[in-house]
């Protein structure tokens, strides 16, 4: 199996609830190191560029306005399979569709406050990465 990164986020509403550490031991116990990570209080530039390719979903503004709502926590995560491995442990968008266990069953409260984000691609996620960490 392939050694890949993926980028997550930890969002507003997890970051309030003062559970990085309960969701960095996840990644860490599951295989996946944290090999970049920096606290940030999002831009509006920032936010709508990152998810330029929603901007036409009814959802976009208000994933924006989320987004800046407070500071996020961003890391770069690395391990055999990450991408997958990160989404299984996120669980599915919408926390009342997310598997008993998984970060958004437990942390978070809605599709709008859904606690988490990760690439959903390899291809994606060196994009995703080089937006936040550059090269
Ligand atoms: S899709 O249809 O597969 O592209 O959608 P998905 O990847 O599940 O969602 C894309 C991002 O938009 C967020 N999202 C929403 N935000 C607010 N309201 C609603 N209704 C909504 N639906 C989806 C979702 O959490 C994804 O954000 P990230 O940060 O990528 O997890």
């Amino acid at each position: 199996m392939a050694v890949e990164r993926t980028l997550s986020i930890i969002k507003p509403d997890a970051v309030a609830k003062n559970v990085i550490g309960q969701i960095y031991t996840r990644f860490e116990s599951n295989g996946l190191k944290i090999v970049a990570a920096k606290m940030a209080q999002l831009s509006q530039a920032e936010a709508e560029g990152f998810y330029a390719v929603h901007k036409e979903r009814p959802f976009f503004k208000a994933l924006v306005e989320f987004m800046i709502s407070g500071p996020v926590m961003i890391q770069a995560l690395e391990g055999e399979n990450a991408v997958l491995k990160n989404r299984e442990l996120m669980g599915a968008t919408n926390p009342k569709d997310a598997a008993p266990g998984t970060i958004r069953a437990d942390f978070a409260e809605s599709i709008d406050a859904n606690a988490v984000h990760g690439s959903d691609s390899a291809e994606n996620a060196a994009i995703e990465i080089a937006y936040f960490f550059g090269k």
